[in-house]
């Protein structure tokens, strides 16, 4: 059978590294509120010149160099983001021609926090069918750029920077590697609870993020949990199959708390969630690449990916390394 299998990994993040105690000099916050609350430590921000684009880029360079791929291979480009360079065109389009592999696909994806779950989806598919060959999935937002930088709530929270994968359609035998179920949903009416107070075609602005935190968390640990079994009941595992989960980094309570929910062992989540804080689209190829370069996912692992965010949207893929 054909099926999309992980070629490399990679991942870039801004040089600016801000603290908590530094935020609670901007809003009135503290570093023991952020800790507790969220398992947040610190977050990059990006700097003058460093764009969605930019960070896609070198991400997507690295997970090319990682695989020992040249970007003359790559035939599609989906670029999950909710910040992307201008509304239009897609961010994939410029790099892909950063990369210098005009001509294939490239395009965005916008599903917020599960983007990258609903761009490796869109990949898989047209990997599977033959609609191209060697694709890069990214994930890369920089929200720094829309925070209200006066509003405790929502500025603490998030991060920028970007993760990839590079993917091919490979034949493999039963048990091989690749891509083995995604499970993608969305349910359009909770959009008050995350969403930007702006946009091209309402206000002609970009906006500001706005959430009611305490309602996003219930629906997060729900959704999860079901999307979660969802997918193993539909591949035939169960959790204690699962080598490792990597969730969307939006809070450590959430992480635990879905966890605990699949009777899952705290040391099979991958958290970065303490230095990254939450990266929307970027968050989970971010934890995913982290963990490829320390050598705790390896090459035959069973690697459940999970995220939830605005809209709601939410998904889980199961792939095997
Ligand atoms: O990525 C997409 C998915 N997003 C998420 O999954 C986020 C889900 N939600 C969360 O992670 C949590 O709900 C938050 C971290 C956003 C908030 O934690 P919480 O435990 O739900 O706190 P809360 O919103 O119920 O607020 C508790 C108190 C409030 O004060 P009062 O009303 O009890 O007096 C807030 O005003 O904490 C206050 N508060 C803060 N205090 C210090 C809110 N933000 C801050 C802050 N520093 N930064």
């Amino acid at each position: 059978m054909i099926r999309s299998v992980v070629k490399g990994t990679g991942s870039a993040l801004p040089s600016r590294v801000v603290s908590n105690e530094e935020l609670a000099r901007l809003v009135d916050t503290s570093d023991e509120w952020i800790v507790e609350r969220t398992g947040i430590r610190s977050r990059h921000v990006a700097g003058e010149g460093e764009t969605t684009a930019t960070l896609a880029t070198q991400a997507a360079r690295n997970a090319l160099a990682a695989a020992g791929v040249d970007a003359s291979a790559v035939d599609l480009i989906v670029l999950a983001t909710a910040t992307p360079d201008q509304t239009f065109p897609a961010t994939a389009t410029k790099v892909q021609d950063a990369l210098g592999c005009n001509g294939g696909i490239a395009f965005d994806v916008a599903a917020v926090c599960s983007g990258f779950l609903y761009a490796l989806g869109v990949a898989d598919s047209l990997l599977r069918t033959g609609m191209a060959r060697c694709a890069l999935v990214i994930g890369a937002e920089t929200f720094s750029r829309i925070l209200d930088w006066e509003d405790r709530a929502t500025c603490v929270l998030f991060g920028d920077g970007a993760g990839a994968v590079l993917l091919a359609a490979e034949e493999v035998a039963e048990g091989g590697p690749g891509v083995l179920t995604t499970r993608l949903h969305a349910d359009g009416a909770h959009n008050e609870l995350l969403f930007t107070d702006g946009g091209p075609s309402t206000t002609g602005t970009v906006g500001k993020v706005r959430m009611k935190g305490r309602e996003v968390f219930r629906h997060a640990v729900v959704n999860l949990a079901e999307v979660l079994q969802e997918v193993l009941e539909e591949s035939g595992f169960t959790a204690a199959d699962l080598d490792w989960v990597v969730p969307h980094q939006a809070n450590a309570r959430i992480l635990d708390a879905t966890a605990r929910k699949l009777g899952l062992a705290n040391e099979k989540v991958i958290v970065t969630v303490d230095q990254h804080a939450n990266t929307s689209a970027a968050s989970v190829p971010l934890a995913l690449d982290a963990a490829v370069r320390d050598g705790r996912i390896k090459a035959g692992d069973l690697v459940m990916l999970e995220a939830m965010g605005g809209g709601f949207t939410w998904g889980a893929s199961l792939l095997r390394m």
